[in-house]
């Protein structure tokens, strides 16, 4: 099995991420439990930098926040060198909470409202990539009367279509992002954009889409971001200097899934900006990237606890664990595959698939449907790995089901980043109305 980072098969054989047995870490945090590999997050972090100071002269790279917002991945990336992106003012918060400098923070989102927008500027956020030509004029009015211009970048759609599960396309024509390079629509914005004083027109953004394997399409985008940069100086005369190119590199969930190392993809994108550069004789923008998957996405485990095992004759066996859709909706929302390891038996032979179940109401609560391993019994544990990114990110309390843990594990040492949900979280927001009167309250049994 393809393990990556520091997630190996210990001489006990359990799984072991950070050196750090995760039957052990079941034990102490309980399950289900989401586990990251501190280590392998710095590696993946390191690989794009790396890259880019082999092939490109000024680059950024920005961590997606979306893909796992929390304060200490926030911390840890900018511990390393990156900077993020955040789409909302809940994500800004976070990533101010943990002291993220804001210069290095991009605010995103396709409908931004306006006490966002204000909590954006009063953070002094880095730069705000505007959407949309109503999102352009409103934050122009609100940078009227201050004193610091604010530098913004233009989302735009460049009209192409990747392959990917079509719910994480975002490049094509038909998307409910960014202003369209078709039609002049690009052009009337940035000419719009460069008329208002105290806003700063720092360059255009693209992003075509999620977990996609090759940089075929991310190099045409490159391409043609690169072509309109050079109209835009025709046209007005500017050149912008920056051009920032999205995240979307895919990673490996199930065996057949094959992506780019994250080298290669940056050489292909950075060989496509240089030569476009050099056929439309302009210098080369600063280039950004905002990978989030690829930074966290390996990183993360899964960990559940088997308990019932039904056996339907000559159909399946269904294997029921205590997570499910509420912390991964991934299978759910795009048919999202994954592969498991039983964690406590991860050196046996797989014999026998099996269907691996959520414990939500729902048939449809199936995390993964052929998982061949070894013989499975109640109280095993299951490890999905490839958790890192969009879970616990995009996790809800369906069914009431607290919110798992997540600790970071490194060199032999695990720490909790996210405490598990109580049952009295689950209960903190409600309200039963006040003109209803009182009732007798029956003492709680837990
Ligand atoms: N930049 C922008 C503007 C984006 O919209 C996204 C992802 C990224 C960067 C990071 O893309 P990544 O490198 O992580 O592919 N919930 C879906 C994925 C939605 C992605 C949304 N935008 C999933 O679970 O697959």
């Amino acid at each position: 099995m393809n393990l990556s980072g520091t997630i190996c098969i210990n001489g006990q054989g359990h799984l072991e991420i950070g050196k750090c047995d995760v039957v052990e870490l079941a034990k102490t945090y309980g399950t289900p439990l989401y586990v990251l590999d501190e280590d392998g997050i710095r590696q993946k972090c390191r690989e794009y930098l790396d890259a880019f100071r082999s092939y490109y002269p000024r680059y950024k790279v920005l961590y997606a926040g979306k893909a796992f917002s929390t304060m200490a991945i926030f911390r840890l990336v900018e511990q390393e060198g990156l900077g993020i992106d955040v789409v909302s003012g809940g994500e800004l918060y976070t990533a101010l909470a943990a002291n993220f400098s804001p210069k290095n923070i991009y605010f995103h989102g396709n409908n931004k409202s306006m006490e966002e927008l204000n909590f954006a500027l009063s953070a002094g956020v880095g730069q705000i990539v505007v959407d949309n030509p109503y999102e352009l004029e409103t934050l122009a009015q609100l940078v009227e009367g201050r004193k610091k211009r604010v530098d913004i970048l233009l989302r735009l759609t460049p009209g192409i279509e990747t392959h990917t599960h079509h719910y994480i396309q975002t490049g094509q024509l038909d998307s409910k992002f960014g202003i369209s390079l078709a039609g002049g629509a690009a052009l009337a914005a940035v000419k719009q954009a460069l008329k208002y004083r105290r806003l700063k027109l720092r360059g255009i953004h693209c992003h075509i889409g999620s977990q996609v394997h090759n940089s075929e399409s991310f190099a045409l985008a490159a391409r043609r971001m690169v072509e309109f940069l050079a109209q835009i100086r025709e046209e007005t005369g500017r050149q912008l200097p920056e051009l920032n190119l999205g995240g979307g590199l895919g990673i490996a969930y199930a065996k057949e899934d094959n992506p780019e190392p994250i080298a290669l993809y940056i050489r292909r994108i950075t060989e496509a900006v240089k030569a476009a550069c050099s056929e439309e004789d302009i210098n080369l923008p600063t280039l950004v990237v905002e990978p989030g998957r690829s930074l966290v996405g390996e990183a993360g485990v899964a960990i559940y606890r088997v308990g019932a095992i039904k056996e339907i004759e000559g159909i399946r066996i269904y294997v029921s664990v205590d997570g499910g859709m509420a912390d991964n909706p991934r299978p759910a929302l795009y048919d999202a595959k994954y592969k498991a390891i039983l964690a406590n038996k991860a050196a046996r032979s797989p014999v026998q698939k099996y269907t691996i179940a959520g414990k939500c109401c729902e048939s449809g609560d199936i995390l993964i449907k052929d998982a061949h391993l070894p013989p499975v019994e109640a109280g095993d544990l299951i490890a999905v790995p490839s958790s890192g990114a969009y879970q616990y990110a995009m996790a809800s309390n369906y069914n009431r089901l607290p919110r798992p843990a997540v600790v970071m594990a490194s060199q032999g040492r695990a720490e909790v980043i996210i405490r598990r949900e109580t049952y009295n979280d689950l209960v903190r927001y409600d309200r039963i109305p006040s003109s209803w009167g009182e009732k007798e309250s029956l003492s709680l049994v837990m």
